[in-house]
């Protein structure tokens, strides 16, 4: 979608809102007459088709679902106005970019929640290119499992010879008639994770995406969900990934399968079939709802371009090398409490079932801070050596830092970039990074309730 859609959409909703939002987003000075910010987002409760037989209440940005794609350029600075209209705080974290601690969107931690009716400026340069994602980091299980998950894409400084397709994955917890089942049920967290019952692609059930024939694509894939792992295939098509998780690898590799964990991203090369009609099913190999999650197919191109010819690799981003000489050690290890624990009083979910270093922290003691994880030296290169000790999946995110995956034991690592490592059930895995960006950094499992009942944490870097 175009800016200038965008704009429009949202002053129309503006208009009504009666929010002091004019003031505060037209310039004035030297820039009169410029608005300060590229987008508006504005969150609330919408309704929209998701389920077979009739419609859900959705949170959607914008009031819609797929939320509005985001377009940044690398360098440079993105600045998107925020407007609150749910009926209860929230944050938009910018998930995979460096960004500058307060505009992380933790609440609590990097910024006072934005509470119902209110406005926040986010503005932050976005130094490296990829394909990243934006969402609430409050009452996530429902405010992301009901609609609030956008793509944000951020365009290389010199643009790359592919054709853009944006892939977003996300499940719902729909009965047929478009109502709510349970969004999360505790012996499910204490697992993998409550899974959906509908899954959506670009906001679709099993959609056909058309494509241009006989172009370079890349396919942008985006594990929104909050729970479910793809192991996403092309299966006998030639296709191959670009970049994990928002970063370029060096040297594209052939996709076999690849498993892609809550929060993940993957981008793929490929190149279209010529004849026009040609359709390329793609697959998730664990098959949750058979094995095909949508399809392209070929349209003619509407310009002419040139016979494409292989995969180049992408640019890598400018993320430094941690010096692994001198890099100082720190033990992570991710448990099983193994227990349930009793609701609270006020009949929220209480479950602590996830510890890091022994500890848990669950979301709704999030305004008395837990003391961190670790205080880690600006500027230092640190290796974490991360242990799963339990018997599941977790996709452990670190927030404001791409760091490297060195190695682990259960597979072989040609060391790349990413800010999500899926750990396997009692894997041992090494990473590393340059500890340059300084503030309090989440460092959390993905799986949304994991992270509620007790799987997240932070560390400061100063
Ligand atoms: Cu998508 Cu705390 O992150
Ligand atoms: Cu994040
Ligand atoms: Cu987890």
């Amino acid at each position: 979608m175009k800016r200038r859609t965008l704009l429009k959409t949202a002053a129309v909703s503006l208009a009504g809102a009666n929010l002091p939002i004019l003031t505060l987003a037209m310039s004035s000075g030297e820039n009169a007459g410029r608005a300060e910010y590229d987008y508006i987002l504005t969150a609330e409760p919408a309704k929209a088709r998701i389920a077979p037989n009739g419609d859900s209440d959705i949170l959607g940005f914008n009031g819609q679902f797929p939320a509005p794609l985001i377009r940044a350029k690398q360098g440079q600075t993105l600045r998107v106005m925020f407007i609150n209209k749910l009926n209860e705080p929230t944050t938009i974290h910018w998930h995979g970019i460096r960004i500058e601690n307060n505009m992380d969107g933790v609440p609590h931690l990097t910024q006072a929640p934005v509470p119902a009716g209110g406005t926040f400026l986010y503005e932050f340069t976005c130094p490296d290119a990829g394909t990243f994602w934006y969402h609430p980091h409050m009452n996530s299980v429902e405010q992301l499992g009901k609609g609030l998950v956008g793509a944000l894409i951020v365009e290389e400084t010199i643009p790359q010879d592919y054709h853009d397709v944006i892939i977003g994955l996300k499940d719902w917890r729909l009965n047929k008639d478009g109502s709510y089942l349970p969004l999360s049920i505790p012996r499910e967290a204490f697992r993998d994770g409550t899974l959906g019952t509908i899954a959506t692609v670009n906001g679709q059930l099993k959609p056909t995406i058309d494509v241009p024939a006989g172009e370079r694509l890349r396919l942008r894939i985006l594990n929104m969900d909050n729970t479910r792992v793809f192991n996403l295939s092309m299966r006998n098509e030639s296709a191959q990934i670009i970049a994990i998780d928002g970063n370029p690898i060096a040297v594209p590799i052939a996709l076999d399968s690849h498993p892609t964990g809550a929060g993940m991203r993957l981008d793929l090369g490929y190149i279209s079939p010529n004849e026009i009609g040609a359709e390329i099913p793609i697959f998730d190999m664990k098959g949750r709802f058979g094995l095909e999650i949508c399809r392209l197919k070929t349209v003619p191109p509407t310009k002419t371009s040139k016979v494409k010819m292989g995969i180049p690799a992408l640019p890598l981003n400018p993320v430094p090398a941690p010096d692994l000489l001198s890099a100082k050690t720190l033990n992570f290890a991710f448990e099983w409490a193994g227990a349930l624990s009793p609701s609270n009083t006020k009949g929220q979910v209480d479950h602590n079932f996830w510890l890091i270093n022994r500890r848990a922290w669950s979301d709704h003691s999030h305004q008395d801070l837990p003391d961190p994880l670790a205080i880690l030296k600006l500027g230092k290169s640190y290796i974490f050596e991360l242990h799963n000790a339990t018997p599941h999946h977790h996709p452990i995110h670190l927030h404001g830092l791409i760091f490297t995956v060195l190695e682990s034991d259960k597979k072989d690592i040609t060391p790349f970039h990413t800010d999500t490592i899926l750990l396997e059930k009692n894997e041992h895995a090494k990473i590393a990074f340059v500890a340059d960006n300084p503030g309090k950094w989440m460092f959390h499992c993905h799986v949304i309730e994991h992270m509620k009942t007790g799987l997240m944490g932070y560390i400061t870097i100063k």
